[in-house]
């Protein structure tokens, strides 16, 4: 073989890697952290039906942050083209562990034993969700088509995550369940950092090929989106029918599907902006984080980075 390389943080290759890793590291964070048991109060609020909604929302969150956690980022790792970027996608992959956990944590405080062996039950046998599952792990595990692999890992990211991120963000914005809606916003800060480098070294590859080649790409991404989409919808019928909330859902989710095409430097597909989104989940997302000083619990010698409030523009991390 070749001489082993050490990796050399003094010669970078290309700078958007050491700007990802020192916002991914300054972003650093752990559900332990989030006092979730104070939302107990707005919980026992809540009737069956959106019980039922929280809990299977985050189901189905927990899937897909385990595939990204367990293949997504191995697989991506298999074709990075500078040592700093597999440094990030560790960074990733370990972040996606976090949040995979940080639904359990949500689950334990809100859930009885019960409810929460049913809502796994549900998450690993679910028709719909079981089925954006394995469309994006078939294509993780084609090792043939590494830009397939990319576009797949943004459209989890910045779209297919957002039927769930609904949820707590609509709470949010009626000063309901502000604990839970932490962890998600922590979460979707992160997946917006993800989606938006992973959408950029994909554009590096996909400038680099000819214009038949990019033709078929697009035509292959906008189909598989739309494939995606349609799946979704039958997702979020499951889900929110029984609350009234489906068609809100469903023009959030058509404004994150563009907000994807975006990070890979491609035009909408949809009609929807964000003035078309639910106003109250739109402040859900612009209310600054509600723990701002929560790391000061953290005793000496842990030292982190401060959260800093979460505005519009690092929503709009991807124009
Ligand atoms: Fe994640
Ligand atoms: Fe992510």
């Amino acid at each position: 073989m070749d001489n082993y390389k050490a990796i050399n943080w003094n010669s970078i290759n290309d700078e958007i890697d050491k700007a990802t890793w020192e916002k991914l590291t300054e972003q650093f964070w752990l559900d332990t952290r989030i006092p979730l048991s104070n939302d107990l109060h707005d919980w026992r609020s809540l009737d069956d039906d959106h019980k039922w909604v929280v809990g299977h929302v985050f189901g189905g969150l927990t899937l897909l942050d385990t595939l990204q956690s367990q293949d997504g980022m191995a697989a991506l790792r298999k074709d990075v083209i500078t040592p700093h970027e597999t440094a990030v996608l560790n960074n990733i992959q370990f972040m996606e562990s976090v949040h995979a956990k940080s639904y359990s944590s949500i689950f334990s405080t809100l859930n009885t034993p019960d409810e929460i062996e049913e809502i796994f039950k549900w998450s690993d046998s679910e028709e719909f969700l079981q089925n954006k599952a394995k469309k994006i792990y078939t294509l993780y595990h084609d090792d043939g088509n590494p830009l397939k692999k990319k576009i797949s890992s943004v459209f989890l990211e910045t779209f297919l995550f957002y039927s769930g991120f609904f949820t707590p963000l609509w709470y949010l914005g009626h000063n309901k369940l502000p604990n839970v809606a932490e962890i998600i916003k922590l979460i979707l800060r992160d997946e917006s950092v993800h989606g938006t480098y992973i959408g950029y070294k994909f554009q590096i590859a996909f400038n680099k090929l000819g214009s038949n080649e990019q033709q078929d790409l697009k035509d292959w991404m906008y189909n598989f989106l739309y494939e995606l989409y349609e799946n979704e919808e039958k997702y979020t019928h499951l889900l929110y029918d029984k609350v009234g909330w489906t068609d809100n859902v469903l023009t959030f989710i058509r404004y994150n599907a563009n907000k994807a095409l975006m990070n890979l430097g491609q035009d909408p597909m949809f009609a929807d902006t964000h003035e078309d989104v639910d106003p109250i989940v739109m402040n859900g997302i612009s209310t600054s984080t509600a723990n701002h000083d929560f790391f000061s619990q953290v005793g000496n010698g842990y030292r982190l980075g401060e959260v800093e409030a979460m505005n519009n523009d690092d929503y709009n991390i991807g124009k």
